[in-house]
């Protein structure tokens, strides 16, 4: 039987990291509903109301809102205008009544971040502050889910990280400590946490996991920001995507992924996973 309060919302649970929570909230019978852009895609969650919704439709944004105390709200897919359609959420939440929002910001979100897509991250944040709505901000690292994807199909990663350290996070913790938070709400009012894994690599350490795990090479190649820029356009990424992707090595060579942080274990009661060990699973 769900529990009734406070009302609330999931977004992006056609995605990894709101379905996970979705699954999470249902299984711990945490009552909530879930808006989607694409409803069909949803994973089937029994007494789970859905709503149709794009960040950037504003009214139908408020119409499925409406009601809702407690939002999750999940950061939308990257591009040059996310920041607006994002901003365009909050206000249709804030709008509806809704009184505390729960966001998936990046590690080391501020305006002027190395990583360029953090920046957007913060802009986000800055909106949801200034509408005095209540916060949690989900600052998660780079994923580890992602690591291997970073790889060439020559088995080289390339990217201008140098020596710089990540503490890469596993997206299931990032999931099991959201569905923490969303239990109970009240515990997190207008706190950011830093959610990270256990160890901080770099990115010749991460090549020598993947190589151990997949059994086949992988190595590290480091590039000046300007290569991996020109690289990715190279291979088709628009200049706006080619800096964006650039710009997360950068961050790494700058210092600002490396922090191991306590917040997943303090959240969930468990460490976070290694990354050896969830390449494994
Ligand atoms: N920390 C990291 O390493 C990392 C890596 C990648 C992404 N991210 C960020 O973290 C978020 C969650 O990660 P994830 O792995 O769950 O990503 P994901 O699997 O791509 O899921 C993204 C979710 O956002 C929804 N969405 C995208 N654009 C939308 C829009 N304009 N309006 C409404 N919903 C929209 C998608 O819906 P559809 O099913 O309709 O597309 C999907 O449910 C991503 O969206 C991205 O912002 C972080």
């Amino acid at each position: 039987m769900a529990q009734n309060l406070p009302a609330l919302a999931v977004t992006g649970a056609t995605g990894a990291l709101g379905g996970a929570v979705a699954r999470l909230l249902a299984e711990a019978g945490v009552g909530h509903r879930l808006l989607a852009r694409h409803p069909a895609r949803l994973p089937s969650l029994p007494d789970v109301p859905v709503y149709a919704v794009t960040y950037a439709d504003r009214p139908a944004a408020e119409k499925a809102l409406r009601g809702v105390e407690v939002l999750f709200m999940v950061s939308v897919e990257e591009h040059p205008r996310r920041w607006e359609e994002q901003r365009t959420f909050v206000d249709a939440a804030a709008e509806a009544g809704v009184r505390h929002i729960v966001y998936t910001s990046f590690m080391a979100a501020a305006p002027d971040a190395v990583f360029t897509l953090a920046r957007d991250h913060w802009d986000t944040e800055e909106y949801i502050r200034g509408h005095r709505i209540t916060h949690t901000f989900l600052r998660n690292c780079l994923y580890q889910d992602v690591l291997p994807g970073f790889a060439g199909p020559d088995g080289v990663i390339r990217g201008p990280a140098g020596e710089g350290r990540l503490a890469a996070v596993a997206r299931a913790d990032v999931a099991r400590a959201a569905a923490r938070i969303l239990a109970r709400p009240e515990d997190h009012r207008d706190r950011t946490y830093t959610l990270t894994g256990p160890q901080a690599l770099n990115f010749s350490e991460i090549a020598a996991i993947l190589t151990r795990v997949t059994g086949s090479r992988v190595s590290y190649h480091n590039e000046t920001l300007p290569e991996a820029i020109e690289s990715r356009q190279a291979a088709g990424a628009s200049p706006w995507q080619a800096e964006a992707w650039a710009s997360t090595y950068a961050a790494v060579a700058a210092g600002q992924l490396s922090s191991v942080s306590q917040d997943v274990e303090q959240l969930t009661g468990t460490p976070p996973i290694r990354l050896e060990r969830y390449l494994l699973q």
